[in-house]
């Protein structure tokens, strides 16, 4: 364990559950001052307690919901009041999808748009000036292996995954002149909710554990591969099982890569 991560201020979107979760617990072990945001406050509660048995050096809890973009910059206000400034931003919050295309409703493409992508600009974008005052900041955003690659089932949730890298990819570039860092991180299957929380076609979760989900990394180890590639600065990393290889095989041999992704059996 390093002291990087001591008496900074990392603000963790997500943290009710999951990736957050475990960001949230390893970051604390270090010692950081932390807020927790996510929809739940019941459950950021819970996870703050454990937080500071832990060795958190302060929790802040603030709800906050990824989906309702004007609440975000008094959100923001109200935490900056408290925090004076924001060293890490990690933006965890996300919500994931199991349907095909053709049978999944444009108000469910857009719900998680709003959410993964817009939700995660605008808070991006909210924080960004306070940090540029203080040359000083980290922006961490967890996309997924799906924003490389697009599978089955996941249309719109690789597309939202797929704009971040977008997003921030040309955000990187415009901050290449300052202090401040982007980090996107691309996980495979991690063993959390986000099966159980994705949405169906109709935009109801499905309520079903993934065998892939299941068999996935824990949240502790996708959680301590963020931490070291938030350490080490680095501007991308991906990590997972078999799933990661498709990413150099899209990148490789991509008319290969189009025929093999047809045939995988994605839940
Ligand atoms: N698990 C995987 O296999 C995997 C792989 C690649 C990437 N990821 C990404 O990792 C991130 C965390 O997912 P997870 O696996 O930890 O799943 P999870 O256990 O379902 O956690 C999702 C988190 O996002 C929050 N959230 C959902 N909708 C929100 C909204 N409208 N506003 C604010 N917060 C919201 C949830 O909290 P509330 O319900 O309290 O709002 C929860 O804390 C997501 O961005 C996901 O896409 C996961």
């Amino acid at each position: 364990m390093s002291d990087f991560f001591q008496n900074k201020r990392i603000w963790i979107t997500g943290a009710s559950s999951g990736i957050g979760e475990a960001l949230v617990y390893a970051c604390a072990e270090e010692g950081a001052h932390l807020v927790l945001s996510s929809r739940k406050e019941p459950e950021l509660r819970r996870v703050a307690t454990t937080a500071t048995e832990k060795g958190a050096a302060s929790v802040i809890v603030q709800p906050l919901d990824l989906a309702d973009h004007t609440s975000i910059p008094g959100i923001v206000s109200l935490v900056l009041q408290k925090t004076g400034k924001v060293d890490i931003l990690i933006n965890c919050g996300g919500i994931s999808q199991r349907e095909l295309a053709m049978d999944t409703t444009l108000e469910v493409d857009k719900k998680i748009m709003n959410i993964n992508y817009f939700g995660t600009v605008a808070l991006t974008k909210a924080l960004l000036p306070g940090m540029l005052t203080h040359q000083l900041g980290h922006i961490v955003t967890i996309t997924s292996v799906t924003g490389k690659y697009g599978t089955p089932m996941r249309s719109a949730y690789a597309a939202s995954k797929h704009a971040l890298h977008g997003f921030f990819d040309s955000l990187r570039a415009e901050l290449g002149h300052t202090p401040i860092r982007v980090t996107l991180v691309c996980p495979g299957f991690v063993r959390t909710n986000v099966s159980i929380n994705a949405l169906a076609g109709d935009g109801r979760p499905q309520g079903i554990m993934d065998e892939a989900t299941n068999k996935g990394m824990t949240p502790e180890e996708a959680a301590r591969r963020t931490l070291r590639a938030i350490r080490q600065g680095k501007e991308e990393v991906w990590f997972g099982g078999r799933e990661v290889v498709g990413i150099y095989l899209k990148r490789l041999f991509p008319a290969y890569f189009s025929k093999v992704i047809r045939r995988v059996k994605v839940t």
